[in-house]
């Protein structure tokens, strides 16, 4: 399932003449938007596709980002009026993070249109009607999940074991974990099509499981493009990193046993290119106390002929803001997303359309920068008085620019099953 509404994209595209006044182009939307929108006419087929893979019952568990109420009917979406007219002004829902500039770039963009915006705004200052249900779109079919799956049914389930409890006065816990891909799992080798993580509970912050992946909060399930891949291989070992975040105290333990479902090509497919995740990654940074603006880069090369498929920064809480630039052989350089404001909340791959990959000719390098703010003045800073370095918790920060990419010569596999990377990274 795509969470993404193809529609407002065009609609963005359509409603802004490049050179256009923001004035001129804030009354153009108005104006597009009715003075006296009522909800099954105008603002219900704005929910379905905007809004409600997530806001409704059993709608999308992103990382643990759950919506905390549907919006499906006009008894549902009522109370909510001035709510969603705060939140689609300010932009912070639907939750997207890359700049305004870079609309229409990628495919699981999730925006609405300035007349979107202005139609939900007048609704709810003009008494938020609910108008003739004649007038509704068709209601919209959800796929059915399967146990929660976003993705459908698993070709292959596998959990961190068995289940695990997390002690009562355990507040932070990182435990380990190793599941081994046997033979009976996986007789041969399979190229995988897509990876969704569920957590077990609702105490897992992160699960980081390499060669798999992983799972943030806010992270949707990765699907490859066709014709993209990585294989997978009997033996593999999947190595869980989870960590656990509860409040601790009498009664709050919790068992867990997060699980991963993987889809594969069908058997004897074999995609064209095999997708690595690099990554641009320093560990070397320091964030002074009370600073309210630091920022390192991080070149990555790639010495073929490369396809870029994705892009995902990776900050903790005092991250600010995250660009990627490609710089090209032929001095020219171009800046692939730019992330103004980083939300630890939603961890987002942006990801650019199927059958689109960006094209890297040989001697590109992609420079990854990430900015931290670590003063009072970021509402999520956890100690403002701390210098901060590397860390795994929360707490601490990290630095990575995820890069989801292959060669672009078909068939030319990479070492170690397509899991490793081939882009040497700068020193
Ligand atoms: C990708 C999933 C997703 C989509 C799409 C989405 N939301 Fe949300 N929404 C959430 C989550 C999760 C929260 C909980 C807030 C948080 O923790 O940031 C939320 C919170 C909200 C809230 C605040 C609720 C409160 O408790 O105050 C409103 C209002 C809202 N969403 C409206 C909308 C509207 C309107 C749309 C469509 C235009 C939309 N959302 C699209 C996931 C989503």
């Amino acid at each position: 399932m795509r969470l993404l509404a193809s529609a407002p994209l065009f609609l963005t595209l359509a409603l802004a003449p490049a050179l256009a006044p923001l004035a001129a182009l804030a009354m153009a939307a108005e104006n597009d938007s009715p003075a006296s929108p009522t909800f099954h006419r105008d603002v219900q087929p704005i929910l379905q596709n905007s809004c409600q893979g997530c806001h409704r019952e059993g709608g999308a568990n992103l990382g643990g980002m759950v919506a905390p109420m549907p919006l499906l009917d006009y008894s549902d979406t009522r109370p909510w009026a001035r709510s969603i007219a705060r939140q689609v002004k300010a932009r912070t829902m639907p939750p997207w993070h890359a700049s305004q500039d870079q609309s229409g770039i990628f495919h699981n963009q999730r925006t609405l249109s300035d007349s979107e915006i202005a139609t939900l705004v007048r609704w709810a200052e003009t008494g938020a009607l609910k108008g003739n249900a004649a007038d509704a779109p068709p209601p919209k079919e959800w796929p059915k999940t399967t146990d929660g799956w976003i993705t459908g049914t698993p070709d292959l389930e596998i959990s961190i074991g068995e289940p695990f409890f997390v002690e009562d006065d355990v507040e932070d816990l990182y435990v380990y974990f190793i599941t081994e891909i046997t033979e009976e799992m996986l007789p041969e080798p399979r190229w995988v099509k897509s990876i969704e993580f569920q957590p077990g509970s609702s105490i897992v912050h992160h699960i980081v499981a390499p060669p798999l992946g992983g799972l943030g909060p806010g992270l949707q399930p990765y699907i490859y493009p066709d014709n993209f891949g990585t294989l997978l291989m009997p033996g593999d070992k999947v190595r869980w990193s989870m960590h656990y975040h509860k409040e601790p105290g009498p009664g709050t333990g919790v068992w867990d046993e997060s699980r991963a479902n993987i889809q594969f090509y069908p058997e004897g497919v074999v995609p064209e290119h095999a997708v690595s995740w690099q990554s641009a990654i320093r560990a070397d940074f320091v964030l002074p106390a009370g600073e309210s603006h630091v920022e390192y880069t991080k070149r990555v090369t790639f010495e073929r002929d490369s396809l870029l498929l994705a892009l995902n920064p990776h900050m903790h809480l005092r991250g600010k803001s995250a660009r990627y630039t490609a710089f090209y052989p032929d001095g020219s350089s171009e800046v692939l997303l730019d992330v103004p404001k980083y939300d630890f909340n939603w961890q987002t791959t942006y990801e650019y359309p199927h059958g689109e990959a960006k094209k890297l000719p040989a001697g590109t390098e992609i420079e990854f920068m990430a900015a931290w703010d670590n003063s009072a003045d970021n509402p999520h800073n956890p100690d403002p008085t701390k210098d901060i370095t590397w860390g795994e918790p929360t707490t601490d920060e990290m630095m990575v620019g995820w890069i989801i990419a292959s060669d672009a010569e078909p068939g030319v596999a990479m070492p170690g099953g397509g899991l490793t990377s081939r882009a040497r990274v700068n020193d």
